[in-house]
């Protein structure tokens, strides 16, 4: 066997080390002949180190350096010299040095790879990165990203380690959990038709871990839920999952801001605030249209039901009639939008179901320009003008719809214009808890009420008489934790009296039956003695992609699933064998899909 054993990374020698001796390992990122000298350029993730090989000092290294091919490993020995001053490289911490070469030797050869791996800046198709996915890592870009993930759960150890939470590890072979989405269901082998639920939180078993007296936990755990995809979400994802007892969210809060201000200082050399602004859901969405609002830039949504109400514009006044709402934002500067402009955003807001855009242009002189000025009286224009606080030049964009179309499509207009306009400064942090959530949300085509987080949520205690009369005027005690518009954390207080427990089971319909089954062991353990208690996860993926400055959460994950959740390196999901279905006492309907 070679010795390729290293002295030295191929990122790490410097100015300093000139004189010394050294071996080195690693990829061939890139080889130049030039007029006799023959450099190679040599990879590690920590870096690339010249390699410098001369016919006349090494004239056997130098034959074989001619030989080496990209992404050939190989190991190297030498001597560690300046370059030659407009040689340097200012770019690399080893730009200043180069190893005069004087031994190499292949460790193992390569085939041409299917895409450069030298240059970073080439575009690949996202299917074939991901389907070779182990090169893609070779280009820096995702390996930097896993460096940055890393770096992430260091901190979130260290600093919950301090905290005095313990990590435990929870079961990834359960019974279904209750956090909404589907399942990935595992079959049994030695339980004939019986299954195990892949976990979508640890959500039950840390509940129980306080039952057992615990006190602190956390875990970074991986969830799996088998459902829609966008890019901020993988079926299965990583959860800096943590629950306390005898807590508030007064104390619990702290905590999480700690957690997240650690981990951006030490993870991306960024202050943020000590505290976070406290916002509840019901103020969030009137302001914002939405539950995760992005506060890096202003432009709130304005309420102006009662300004249409007055007004003489018949499709205001049809939708109010209706049990609409109308809203409005202020665009400042935005007079400049041209016609075809408004025309864009008119169709932008038609795809969540709006039929018309109203705008009106603030002019010069204050006062107001627009198709449909003229159905507004004076007062009520100067009344529209100070209630959105416009200036001249400024722009007003107003719909009318239902309170959930208007708030989402006002939402997506608002954070289209910012885009559009450039008012998002991507080096802003601005951090928001939403709280009180409602309790309950109505299921219409099931006729019944559903848990809006999961079903061992606390309601709110002011609002606890409440339940029996209007549950869905019940507002839980929940929070999330919003940045730059993505909801990175959630959580709750827990309820922890079983009589409790099993009010909001029979406001939710759930039978005795099912409650036994689905829940049975929980209930009863809520009944040995529970302390107060109360939790959040966060999303590390999520955290890491605003680290890393990446809308795509599979950036940031070392080996993801696609769109359609599929991995396109080991084709998985895949069919399997008759004699393992027959095993696990399993028939597949589709018999043509087996193979
Ligand atoms: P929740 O379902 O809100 O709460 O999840 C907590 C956080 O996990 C992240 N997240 C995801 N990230 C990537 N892909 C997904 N598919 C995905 N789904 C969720 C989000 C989210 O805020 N057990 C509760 C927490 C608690 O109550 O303590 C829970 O799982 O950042």
């Amino acid at each position: 066997m070679q010795d390729f054993r290293r002295t030295h990374t191929c990122g790490q020698l410097t100015a300093k080390d000139v004189g010394q001796k050294v071996k080195l390992s690693g990829w061939v990122h890139r080889r130049r002949d030039h007029g006799g000298l023959i450099f190679i350029d040599l990879r590690d993730r920590f870096g690339i180190t010249q390699l410098v090989f001369d016919p006349v000092l090494s004239p056997a290294a130098h034959k074989e350096a001619d030989k080496m091919r990209n992404e050939w490993v190989i190991t190297i020995a030498g001597e560690v010299i300046m370059r030659a001053p407009d040689m340097a490289n200012a770019k690399l911490t080893t730009g200043e040095i180069e190893i005069k070469t004087s031994q190499i030797s292949v460790l193992s050869k390569a085939h041409t790879p299917p895409f450069s791996i030298c240059d970073d800046f080439i575009e690949v198709n996202e299917e074939l990165r991901l389907k070779y996915r182990y090169l893609d890592m070779r280009r820096g870009d995702i390996a930097q990203k896993l460096v940055k993930r890393h770096q992430v759960m260091m901190a979130v150890r260290t600093y919950l380690d301090q905290q005095r939470f313990l990590e435990i590890s929870t079961p990834i072979l359960g019974k279904s959990t209750p956090e909404g989405a589907r399942d990935y269901l595992v079959p049994s082998r030695v339980h004939p038709g019986a299954f195990y639920a892949l976990p979508q939180s640890p959500q039950i078993f840390k509940q129980l871990l306080m039952v057992g007296g615990m006190d602190r936990y956390f875990q970074i755990a991986q969830c799996f839920r088998d459902e829609d995809l966008r890019a901020d979400r993988q079926p299965e994802f990583t959860q800096i999952d943590l629950e306390m007892s005898f807590g508030t969210p007064d104390e619990l809060f702290p905590i999480i801001e700690g957690l997240v201000g650690q981990i951006f200082k030490t993870c991306g050399a960024i202050d943020i605030p000590k505290t976070f602004r406290r916002m509840s859901y019901a103020e969030c969405m009137n302001t914002y249209g939405t539950d995760k609002p992005d506060l890096r830039f202003d432009m709130p949504l304005v309420s102006i039901d009662d300004i249409g109400e007055k007004s003489a514009f018949e499709v205001f006044k049809a939708q109010l009639i209706g049990g609409g709402i109308v809203k409005a934002i202020c665009v400042k500067g935005g007079a400049d939008i041209t016609r075809k402009g408004i025309e864009e955003y008119t169709a932008f807001v038609g795809r969540f179901g709006i039929q018309g855009l109203a705008w009106m242009k603030v002019q010069e002189d204050g006062t107001l320009n627009s198709n449909i000025v003229k159905f507004f009286s004076p007062e009520l224009q100067t009344e529209l003008l100070k209630r959105l606080e416009c200036q001249p030049s400024d722009l007003i964009f107003m719909v009318a719809d239902t309170p959930e179309r208007t708030n989402q499509a006002l939402d997506h207009l608002r954070r289209k214009i910012a885009r559009d306009r450039g008012l998002i400064d991507r080096n802003r942090y601005e951090f928001l808890w939403v709280t009180d959530f409602p309790l309950f949300t109505w299921n219409a085509d099931e006729g019944r009420l559903e848990s809006e987080h999961h079903p061992f949520t606390s309601p709110h205690f002011e609002d606890l008489g409440l339940l029996a009369i209007e549950p869905l005027k019940v507002r839980s005690s929940s929070y999330d934790l919003v940045l730059n518009g993505y909801e990175i954390a959630s959580g709750s207080q827990r309820i922890h009296d079983s009589s409790l427990q099993q009010q909001i089971f029979s406001i939710l319909q759930l039978s005795n039956e099912e409650i036994r089954s689905r829940f049975g062991f929980f209930v009863e353990a809520l009944s040995y003695g529970t302390p107060p208690h109360l939790g959040a996860a966060l999303g590390l993926d999520r955290l890491v992609m605003i680290l890393t400055q990446t809308e795509n959460i599979r950036d940031v994950i070392a080996f993801p699933k696609t769109q359609k959740a599929s991995d396109v390196m080991m084709d998985c999901p895949s069919f399997v064998a008759q004699k393992q279905l027959h095993e696990l006492n399993l028939a597949i309907e589709a018999q043509e899909n087996i193979p």
